[in-house]
């Protein structure tokens, strides 16, 4: 964090309080993971972005689709700064605005994430804020939003007397990313917020598209891949029909390649392909019910036994 008057374009602080600020180039993305593009989201992004004024843009969709992936890359590829705002529903009027603190003996005024990112995108030109998980956020704090995001586009810090606004010419693309309301998620998102966003669902991935994110983290093992997302397509037919819980996502396909090229190093082949299956899918699963039906899957599909457990529970 540097002082506010660090940044170029900012109006000097009108009170005594030291403002603390952050610094821009600490923002911009070093190492983004490969991103495939699977429905023009990059493009959209972009378009988004350099609209005039740059138009506020929602995913919605299942976990481990590439939502905030999306929102990096493109910070990645153009080299501007991405600000990714965490929410929960503990996040507060001060982590979004800003708050007084104690510094040694001295009380200083902490930016919150919002005016932050006005500060980055008035000192580089282009910047992307990413508020991420915000159906998590209470209904309160996601009237605290409004203002950022509709004609006024400002955000009004009373107790220091102070209205943050982006320079002419420079753009803030304000994104966030959301599961579905039926997805466990904390709350809905209110009426007057969602019509601030244009919404993109993001689906999960047509099966060679699915293909393409697992050549894309390396593995190369097309039959393994293929089998891989199978499993995955008939967990999330499962999940519709309430079967399960769990769906696979194509970052669970990720990270199953990767743990299985680390155990093949150890391990034969089988071995190897046994226990990523064990830990990474079946691991997923709790209800005794639902670890019988998934061992069946794996069985079908890889034609191994996984889970001896539950074929004694059965059995007995
Ligand atoms: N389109 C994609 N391109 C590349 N990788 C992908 C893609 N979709 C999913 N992945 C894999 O899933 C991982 C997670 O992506 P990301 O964190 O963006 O998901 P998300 O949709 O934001 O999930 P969540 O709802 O849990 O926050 C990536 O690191 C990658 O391994
Ligand atoms: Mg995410």
């Amino acid at each position: 964090m540097s002082k506010l008057n660090s940044i170029p374009g900012e109006v000097a602080a009108t009170s005594e309080i030291e403002i603390i600020a952050p610094n821009p180039s600490e923002y911009i993305p070093v190492n983004v993971p490969p991103f495939v593009d699977t429905n023009n989201q990059t493009d959209i992004i972009k378009l988004h972005l350099e609209a005039e004024p740059p138009q506020p843009l929602l995913f919605i969709g299942y976990k481990g689709t590439g939502k905030t992936l999306a929102f990096a890359s493109v910070a990645y590829q153009l080299k501007i700064p991405i600000i990714q705002a965490d929410l929960s529903e503990n996040t507060k009027r001060g982590d979004l605005i800003g708050r007084f603190i104690l510094r040694g003996s001295d009380v200083v005024y902490q930016l919150g994430i919002l005016p932050s990112a006005i500060l980055i995108a008035n000192s580089v030109g282009k910047a992307i804020l990413v508020l991420e998980e915000l159906n998590a956020l209470t209904p309160q704090m996601q009237k605290v939003l409004n203002q950022i995001l509709d004609w006024r586009g400002q955000v009004h810090a009373p107790e220091i007397g102070k209205i943050f606004r982006l320079n002419k010419g420079c753009k803030l693309l304000i994104g966030a990313t959301s599961n579905p309301s039926n997805y466990g998620g904390v709350f809905e998102i209110n009426e007057d917020l969602r019509s601030r966003f244009a919404t993109l669902w993001f689906d999960y991935p047509k099966k060679e598209d699915e293909l393409k994110i697992l050549h894309a983290y390396g593995s190369t093992d097309d039959n393994l891949n293929e089998l891989l997302i199978r499993l995955a397509v008939e967990t999330r037919k499962a999940v519709d029909r309430n079967e399960i819980e769990y769906a696979l996502s194509p970052r669970d396909l990720v990270r199953f390649t990767q743990i299985m090229k680390i155990y093949t190093s150890k391990f034969t082949e089988e071995d190897a392909l046994k226990k990523t299956l064990e830990i990474v899918v079946l691991g997923k699963y709790e209800d005794i019910d639902e670890r019988q039906l998934i061992a069946r899957r794996i069985e079908s599909i890889f034609g191994l036994k996984i889970g001896e457990d539950l074929n004694d529970s059965e059995n007995r």
